[in-house]
């Protein structure tokens, strides 16, 4: 369909975009309907937002949704969401897959509940050598959780002998994240005007964009993530030095 903003060249898009889906509950109170109801809207986005990022060439999409803070909400929400999830499996990984998307689930995997871990192991293996678009859900993820298990993992091998604690650099560190081989996010997304990240891919923000939108998730569209992009390509990335960078130009 023609549209004004097709116009508008966006050159190179980000290599990594993340999202962090926020304002579910929001849309659905002002419109007089159930936070189900939002969620159920957020999973449309999902699925459109998802096209888009493979449209406009984004190599990996990371999209947040449901972190490690997220089981105080009340029981039956929780519920609500991780039913939503199974379905986005059941009904759309075919989907997914056949459009060449290498689906990767980031968060504790010890800690969900026992009918879904098997899900994200299926959907994983049978998408694993796809080349297209990488989608990362973030399911059960929090920041601090992950680097804590990090941490516990490089800590045994430390005290097994396999590591040296003076060998530990940021490459260690990134290598026992769940994120390990992704490259760090370009630019992290978030809807619904809250400008905070939640717990949300803490250690590999250390140079995002960040991207602080109004409107609701559910109201996100793929002109919305155009948008972003043409903000995020008129940046400046330092990295701490004085010229602007190319991700690819910054050593880890
Ligand atoms: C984001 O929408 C979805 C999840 C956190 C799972 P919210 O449910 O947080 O919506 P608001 O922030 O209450 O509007
Ligand atoms: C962040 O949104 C988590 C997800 C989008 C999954 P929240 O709605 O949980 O964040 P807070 O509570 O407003 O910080
Ligand atoms: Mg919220």
């Amino acid at each position: 369909m023609a549209n004004s903003k097709d116009a508008i060249s966006i050159d190179t898009p980000p290599e990594h975009v993340a999202i962090i889906m926020d304002g579910n509950g929001r849309w659905a109170k002002r419109r007089g309907l159930a936070r189900l109801q939002g969620h159920r809207s957020g999973v449309d986005t999902v699925k459109r937002i998802v096209k888009a990022a493979d449209i406009q060439g984004i190599n990996y999409l990371t999209l947040y949704s449901f972190s490690t803070e997220n089981w105080s909400r009340p029981r039956e929400e929780v519920g609500e969401l991780m039913n939503l999830l199974k379905m986005f499996i059941r009904k759309d990984l075919a989907e997914l897959h056949q459009r060449n998307v290498r689906l990767k689930i980031i968060g504790d995997r010890n800690t969900i509940p026992n009918d879904i871990g098997p899900l994200l192991l299926d959907a994983e293996a049978l998408t694993k050598d796809n080349v297209g678009l990488t989608l990362i859900i973030a399911f059960n993820y929090g920041s601090r959780d992950e680097i804590k298990r990090a941490m516990q993992t490089i800590a045994t091998k430390v005290a097994n002998g396999e590591l040296k604690a003076d060998e530990i650099d940021n490459e260690t560190i990134s290598n026992h994240l769940d994120t390990s081989g992704i490259p760090d996010p370009d630019m992290i997304i978030r809807t619904s005007g809250e400008s905070r990240l939640s717990n949300f891919l803490m250690w590999q923000a250390a140079y995002s964009e960040l991207i602080f939108v109004d409107c609701m998730w559910p109201e996100f569209t793929g002109d919305s993530l155009k948008e972003a992009i043409i903000e995020f390509n008129s940046r400046n990335r330092r990295y701490g030095g004085l010229e602007d960078k190319k991700p690819k130009e910054v050593s880890k």
